[in-house]
């Protein structure tokens, strides 16, 4: 079978910038805190009236031009959020219609943060199966609308960001070599947003009851992430023949600096091998790993013939692995 190579990346952050000196003053908290528990300084938050497929649609534009390639040319869209714009019609059929994209069709994934390996690994499907020639994938969030300004344990951790990546046929031996999705529904209360579905639909009730926010119990998601996390990275590698030693950048969902230091530890990774920016970006769900993927290429961490592995977490739970050769 062909693989699916990342032909570029894109990424958009909303310019307005929350640091943790303005997160001091509307909650009882502390930068070193803060900067301690997560390794988070600063995180992009969206301007009012900026809707998640307005981040998506940036971040696809840069990666298609970046491909030289135009909306025309794309055949699908996959978005993961959790933060879409509406209940329905999907971010994605948002996504297709503000980027002028005619022929692709388009569906959201709900896989929390790992929407990001979720919608990469059903992106490479189609281009592997000789379905599709070109496909967007991206993760897209604002996560700060689901977010409650008075819960002192989320709102330092989740932020506003979108992240692209545009898939083609590979003609040389690049591109996604393999990709594993995990769930377990039993930790759902671990990480939700209760208020809004069919459970409990939108009333003056569920607001009053602040329902419509995420909820977290930070301690059980930071043990079952550790664990959870580090396992799937060293299960691809080594079903694929590789050790840590083999991995040239490994790339991480940015949730929180410990998690990350945990996973790598557990890998035997050195740090140098990782691409951190948390301390930037927060927790951009399913957008963190395309941002960081992007931010990797900027800085000209990624050269073609690396080995990348990419790993995520999220709520529900959910989490993956993807393994691939740039
Ligand atoms: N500032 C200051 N104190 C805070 C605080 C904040 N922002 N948030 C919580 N605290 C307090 C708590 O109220 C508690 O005080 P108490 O002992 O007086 O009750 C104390 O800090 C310890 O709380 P706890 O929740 O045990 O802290 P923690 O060390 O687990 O850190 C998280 C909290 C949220 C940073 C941590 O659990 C975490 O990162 N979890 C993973 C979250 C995550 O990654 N979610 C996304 C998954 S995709």
């Amino acid at each position: 079978m062909r693989r699916a190579k990342i032909v570029s990346v894109g990424s958009y952050a909303p310019k307005r910038i929350l640091t943790n000196a303005d997160l001091e003053k509307v909650i009882e908290t502390s930068d070193e805190w803060i900067v301690q528990r997560t390794g988070i300084r600063e995180r992009h938050i969206a301007e009012e009236g900026e809707v998640t497929s307005d981040l998506a649609v940036r971040a696809a534009q840069q990666a298609l031009e970046r491909a030289n390639l135009v909306p025309e040319d794309v055949d699908f869209i996959v978005v993961g959020t959790t933060s879409p714009d509406m209940p329905f019609p999907s971010t994605a059929n948002f996504v297709q219609h503000k980027l002028g994209a005619p022929r692709a069709g388009s569906v959201d994934v709900q896989a929390a943060c790992t929407g990001s390996i979720y919608s990469l690994s059903i992106g490479a499907q189609y281009i592997q199966t000789g379905k599709y020639r070109t496909v967007l994938c991206i993760g897209a969030e604002i996560l700060s609308r689901i977010t409650d300004f008075t819960d002192r344990g989320t709102c330092i951790l989740l932020a506003d960001a979108a992240g692209a990546a545009v898939l083609q046929p590979s003609g040389d031996g690049s591109g996604v070599i393999d990709a594993d999705l995990y769930s377990e529904g039993k930790y759902w209360e671990y990480l939700y947003q209760p208020g809004g579905g069919t459970k409990h639909p939108a009333s003056h009730e569920t607001v009053d009851a602040r329902m419509h926010f995420a909820k977290m119990k930070g301690n059980e998601v930071f043990k079952v992430a550790v664990r959870m996390f580090g396992d799937c990275a060293a299960t691809i590698l080594e079903r694929n023949g590789f050790t840590a030693r083999d991995v040239d950048l490994f790339i991480p969902h940015q949730a929180n600096l410990r998690i990350i230091e945990a996973a790598v530890k557990r890998l035997g990774l050195p740090m140098e091998k990782v691409l951190v920016n948390v301390d930037r970006y927060g927790n951009t769900g399913a957008a963190s790993v395309y941002v960081a993927l992007e931010e990797a290429w900027s800085l000209g961490r990624v050269k073609p013939g690396d080995l990348l592995l990419l790993a995520a977490f999220g709520g529900g739970f959910t989490w993956g692995a993807a393994l691939v050769r740039w």
